[in-house]
């Protein structure tokens, strides 16, 4: 399974990075007004993020419209050959996945709370589809069952849009869409560092430490 991760913070990416896991990196909107503060355009934002990592790079239009989303869609993706263009699913946000794919242009199709708009999705010719688990969680539903059965469509169909599983809150997440096979998982960088760590891993070094220590071999 691939790891990207999930944000903007130039920091941060560069610190998953360096652990050498990094496949790609998502941005949203939201992530990329998360960092107005350090003095950077989101153009300027988006053009570091590719510097740091060699991967699919996410960065999503703002545009609602058909003809506004594929104006902004070829715009980001003029920034680098990496980035992939995020578009909503909506019935113009379709539109534009189909437009921009004739066009070569990579799309992520997000904001996907159903498997019935991941498989309108892969039609229109996404790349990666974005089901988001957490905010499916938030409402009393398991994000993991429709992760489940958009992984069950694209298999009967050999579908070669990827599943992107987004809105990842927690490991379990995490462990989830590996037991499932997805694709790729997008990794806030909290639950990044959370992966690597393990009391008995702690309780366990320390000990071989003191034994270490005290043997004066
Ligand atoms: C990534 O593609 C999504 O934008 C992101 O995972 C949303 O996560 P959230 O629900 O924690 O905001």
């Amino acid at each position: 399974m691939k790891f990207f991760i999930d944000t903007a913070n130039v920091d941060e990416i560069r610190e998953a990075s360096n652990l050498g896991l990094l496949d790609g990196v998502t941005t949203n909107p939201s992530l990329l007004a998360k960092e107005a503060g350090r003095g950077k355009s989101a153009r300027e934002m988006l053009e570091e993020i590719c510097e740091i990592v060699d991967g699919p790079i996410s960065a999503e239009v703002t545009a609602t419209d058909y003809e506004g989303m594929v104006s902004q869609g070829r715009d980001l993706a003029s920034i680098h050959n990496n980035i992939v263009v995020k578009v909503p699913i909506t019935a113009a946000g379709l539109q534009a996945t189909r437009s921009l794919k004739k066009e070569e242009i990579r799309v992520n199709v997000t904001l996907i709370f159903s498997a019935t708009q991941a498989l309108l999705a892969a039609k229109a010719g996404a790349t990666f589809v974005s089901p988001f688990v957490g905010r499916i969680d938030d409402v009393s539903n398991n994000g993991m069952e429709i992760v489940e059965q958009i992984i069950q469509i694209f298999d009967n169909y050999a579908i070669e849009s990827e599943v992107l599983v987004a809105s990842v809150r927690h490991p379990m997440h995490v462990v989830e869409a590996a037991l499932m096979g997805a694709d790729i998982a997008t990794i806030p960088f909290k639950v990044i560092t959370q992966l690597i760590k393990h009391p008995l891993t702690d309780v366990g070094l320390e000990r071989f430490l003191k034994d270490w220590e005290k043997a004066n071999l």
